[in-house]
Order: C-alpha cells, then structure tokens, then sequence
C-alpha cells in the first residue's frame, strides 16, 4: 500500500491544537504530531468497530500487548513478553506513575538539557527535583553526553531516577549502545532507576539505530520501564493510549500499586484498537513516513544552507523535531519567537523553554507536506532578509 504524504488536509475545525492555536494566516510547526492522516487500515478499523454500534465494557485479550510484542521485535529485535506490557493512557503519566512508584517526594531525578518541555513540569509539580545534565554542543551541532558530569549527578545521595529520552527531544540525538551501556552501568552503580521514553523511536534517520534501553542488559532489563506509543508515527496521539515495558516482575507490581490504588486504569476500545492496527498491519507507512521525513529533512537543510545560511542545523539523527540554531540572528529567546510568529509568520517552540542550552535555538516540526515546508521556508527566508 502506498501512503500520499504530499496530501495537504484542513485541520482546523477539528479540535486541532496545533491549529487551533495561532491566527489563521501562520504555519503552525510546533507540537509535536503530524500532519499527515493515519494509515487507511487504522481508518477502516475503526469505522467498522463504530459501526457495530455496541461499545460496552471491553475484556483484555492480550491483543493489545501483543502487538507491541510484535513491533518491539519486528523493529528493534527486542523480545519483550506480553505480561512485561502495562497499558497506559499516554507517555506522559506513564513516567508520573513511575516516578511515585520509584522515587519518594524530595528525592532528585536526572534529565539531560536541553530537555522535552513537559520534563520541566512534571517533576516538580510532584514534588521531585530536576538535576539537570547538560549535553554538550559540538561545532557541527551534534551532541555528547557529559558522562563526567552525569556520574556527578547520579552519585547524589536523593538521586533515585534518570529520566532518559531516547532519542532525544529536542536535539534529535540517537544514543549508540555505547552510551546507552555506559548510562545503564553508571546508573545500576549508584542504583538509579531509569525511565526511558522511547516515543520518538520510529524515526530514525539511516546510519542510526535505536537499541530499547530494555535490551541492552539483563541487569539494565531489571533496572527500567520503557515507556512507548505510536502516536508519533502515525498520528494517533488524540487516542490518548500508550504503553509501559517492565521486565521485571517486581517493578511491574510497584509501578502498578498506585493505580490500582487509585482505579487508575481501564481501556478504551478506541485507544488500543490503533495501536494494534497501526503496530500489527502498518509497517509499510511507518516505512514510507521515515523516507518522507528524511526528504523534508534533506530539503530544509540545503535550504538553510544555501538561502538562509545565519540559521543552522546539524544532522538531526532521529525524530521529525528540528533543532534550528538561530544565534547568527542575535535576537533574545522572547524577540526570537515573536519574530518567526509576526514576521515570518511560522510557529515553531522557542529554545528556551527546553531549558539550560535551549537559547538561541527554535524546534520545527517538519511532519508536514513538502509544499508545506516549502512555503514556511520561504517566508523565513523573505523574514530574515528584511531583518
Ligand atoms: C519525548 C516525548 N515524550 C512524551 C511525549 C508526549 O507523549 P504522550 O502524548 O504519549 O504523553 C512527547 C510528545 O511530544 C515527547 O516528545
């Protein structure tokens, strides 16, 4: 089957965030989901269930595990168990529920900087401390881990979790299984628990390779909850599903007290059925949205290159978020904003809401058409012109 990404679709009128948000005249390149339409199969599913009319209590029959099972390894060669798998409704809560499952109030969680936004507020809003580790910005604008500085923060006595990202929000950083080993030893030393939020790992870009934090070890397996959703490939974030990975029985039972404590779980036919659709009989579209992408990725880069050349980009390794060094323009994180949104009349996230080593920097969204790109890459062009 062949997906039409090129399909321009009216979003607005739809309870689009993304659209709903800015006036009417700018491009919204900012939240991160998609514009595209989910595959047809994942349509058709669930018209047909619609149409049976009937949407009572559903059971759980373990369909819903196993096509994460089944994508985990079909992908990534990870052989996850279905009793490993816990529903959850969103990535988001997954990590809120591990962090009362597997850190007490007061104690410090890890985030490397720049960090995902929501990071920024959940662990306070909880009554946990952020530690931030700073990646390291290298001339080509590609990222290093401050390994150095990560042990540091680790080997705090209230250091209980590491909040790992992977790949990266904002950077577009692909972790190696090097970094990723010498994370998981670093943390089983000082006794860390991680979490690793793996959303973005169906967008990699070729000469990378995601690696589940789950399968670098058995010891790192016994030390996590990965936590998944398909809602970034093929757009099904609004269905408001997602899924935790726990291999170790123990650690399932605690990350899942607080819920049953607190009734917090129940499906919903409408959420599991996508994913299952999407991870079960949507690997073609996940296939041709990655070259897509990385043909919108190819444009904006020799783009910027050739017609805007004070904006720079590095070689985003992984997902559809754009890292845009924008400090040749010389405006202030606030001025920077107001300028891509009055001016060029494009909205993307400012860099320094991402926190330490955001400034300076804008995050586009490029899961759009080309045509699409197009046109926000030409009024930047004409913005910075008249700058
Ligand atoms: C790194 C990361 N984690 C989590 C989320 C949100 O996921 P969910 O909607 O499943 O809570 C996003 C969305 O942009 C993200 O980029």
């Amino acid at each position: 089957m062949k997906h039409n990404f090129d399909e321009l679709i009216e979003r607005r009128g739809t309870e689009c965030k993304k659209w709903n948000t800015y006036d009417a005249d700018v491009i919204p390149m900012w939240i991160a989901d998609t514009d595209f339409k989910c595959p047809q199969p994942v349509i058709e599913a669930m018209v047909k269930r619609a149409e049976h009319g009937i949407f009572g209590y559903p059971t759980n029959l373990n369909s819903f595990e196993q096509s994460i099972v089944n994508w985990q390894k079909k992908r990534f060669g990870w052989e996850v168990q279905t009793d490993w798998v816990e529903y959850t409704p969103a990535v988001i809560p997954a990590i809120v529920y591990a962090m009362y499952a597997f850190t007490n109030p007061g104690d410090n969680v890890v985030i490397q900087m720049p960090a995902y936004h929501p990071f920024h507020a959940i662990i306070p809003d909880n009554g946990r401390h952020i530690l931030g580790n700073p990646l390291i910005l290298r001339e080509d604008g590609s990222y290093d881990v401050d390994f150095e500085n990560l042990e540091e923060l680790l080997k705090k006595r209230k250091t209980t979790m590491f909040l790992l990202c992977s790949p990266h929000n904002p950077t577009g950083k692909c972790f190696t299984r090097e970094e990723l080993t010498k994370m998981s030893e670093l943390c089983l030393k000082y006794n860390v628990f991680v979490v690793s939020d793996e959303i973005h790992s169906d967008i990699i870009y070729s000469g990378n390779q995601h690696i589940p934090y789950g399968s670098l070890s058995q010891a790192a397996a016994d030390n996590c909850v990965v936590c998944v959703n398909p809602s970034k490939t093929f757009n099904i974030a609004g269905v408001r599903t997602g899924a935790a990975i726990i291999p170790n029985r123990n650690n399932h039972d605690l990350f899942y007290a607080p819920l049953e404590a607190l009734k917090a779980y129940g499906r919903t036919i409408f959420g599991t059925l996508p994913i299952e659709v999407s991870y079960n009989e949507c690997e073609y579209y996940a296939d041709q949205l990655l070259e897509y992408l990385e043909g919108n990725r190819k444009y904006l880069k020799e783009f910027l290159e050739t017609r805007v050349p004070k904006i720079k980009m590095g070689n985003p390794q992984a997902t559809y978020l754009m890292w845009l060094n924008c400090k040749g323009l010389n405006l202030e994180p606030k001025a920077l904003q107001q300028f891509f949104l009055q001016k060029a009349k494009v909205a993307m996230n400012e860099g320094s809401t991402f926190g330490p080593g955001g400034a300076g920097f804008m995050r586009m969204n490029i899961a759009c058409p080309r045509s699409r790109l197009v046109e926000a890459l030409e009024r930047i062009e004409k913005a910075v012109n008249q700058l």
